[in-house]
């Protein structure tokens, strides 16, 4: 993983050439540790020499976010009829400050980071993409979460006449788009809000404004358009696990030697990959990151906790 601090100024107006040729260099020298870009003990956590950003064509156009349809290019073509200034959050459940809160107001005044970070989806293709991110704990904490706050639960924005996937007949999803986390996952180092990618404003199909990225577990943990966060003392329901129960759990960690009824995950293809060059690479336990979070799930039986 490679973090930067990111100046503090409205998403919009990062320019980034430099930082993005900078870490260009980085990635292609495989000089991927540290380098004065250090993040707590977690500077030397993840990427390989071999870990190519994604180019960003391909992060912004191949989308998973059904609000949008289905198909991988509909959010790219259908995401910019979203509103997403003013944007309001929602917070609710076992903590001292709840209530609705202006987004720019959560985020005023935290440091936003680059980390490079590989994503992985349980259709077994995979990306690296350089994430524009807050720390997932400096934001939670602002809201002093109390003792009974085990898990954290994170739901999307409905809106229907922007969001055409909702209105369509044939959508199955019960929306929101609900997905939840431990709060030891949640206050994971590695766990950011991603505001940007490539040192700009985080794209519509992306997850805008704001959007979770938790780089050990499957892409569909990664809840896109926040708009309710709730603290909670039961383990929350989340929208792949309630549409099919027995593909998808709950926790979600990358495992290749746990397979999903149609993706083997022993490995996967990093995009992009074609016929010809499938660009076809092994699956590493806990996507790469298990130094850094195998612990968290110590005495669990991951076979059975998929
Ligand atoms: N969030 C919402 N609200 N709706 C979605 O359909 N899809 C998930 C996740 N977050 C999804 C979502 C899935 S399956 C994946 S793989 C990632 O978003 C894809 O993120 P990306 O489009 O930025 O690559």
């Amino acid at each position: 993983m490679l973090t930067r601090k990111v100046p503090k100024i409205r998403s919009s107006e990062i320019t980034s050439e430099s930082i993005y040729l900078t870490r260009r260099k980085f990635v292609q020298q495989g000089v991927i540790a540290g380098a004065g870009l250090s993040f707590g003990s977690h500077a030397n956590a993840g990427l390989q020499s071999n870990d190519d950003i994604t180019p960003e064509r391909i992060v912004t156009s191949y989308n998973n976010f059904y609000e949008f349809g289905t198909d991988k290019s509909d959010p790219a073509k259908n995401a910019h009829q979203l509103t997403t200034d003013p944007w309001t959050v929602n917070v609710s459940g076992e903590a001292k400050k709840t209530g609705k809160f202006a987004f720019e107001d959560i985020v005023a005044g935290l440091d936003r980071q680059e980390r490079i970070y590989r994503f992985r989806c349980v259709e077994a293709w995979s990306m690296v993409v350089p994430w524009v991110g807050i720390s997932l704990k400096e934001i939670l904490q602002q809201f002093e979460p109390n003792g009974n706050a085990k898990y954290v639960e994170f739901k999307t924005l409905v809106r229907p006449s922007e969001m055409p996937g909702q209105r369509g007949i044939f959508s199955s999803i019960d929306w929101p788009y609900v997905e939840g986390l431990r709060m030891d996952e949640a206050y994971h180092p590695l766990s950011i809000m991603a505001v940007g990618l490539f040192g700009k404003e985080l794209p519509n199909q992306n997850g805008a404004p704001w959007r979770l990225i938790v780089p050990w577990k499957y892409g569909f943990k990664s809840v896109k358009s926040i708009v309710s966060i709730r603290f909670t003392k039961r383990q929350p329901r989340n929208t792949w696990n309630l549409l099919a129960p027995n593909e998808y759990g709950f926790y979600a960690n990358v495992n290749p030697a746990v397979s999903h009824p149609r993706w083997s995950q022993a490995s996967e293809r990093r995009l992009p990959s074609s016929l010809f060059n499938p660009n076809r690479r092994p699956t590493l336990p806990f996507n790469g990151y298990a130094d850094e979070v195998a612990s968290l799930y110590s005495g669990m039986n991951l076979a059975k906790n998929f």
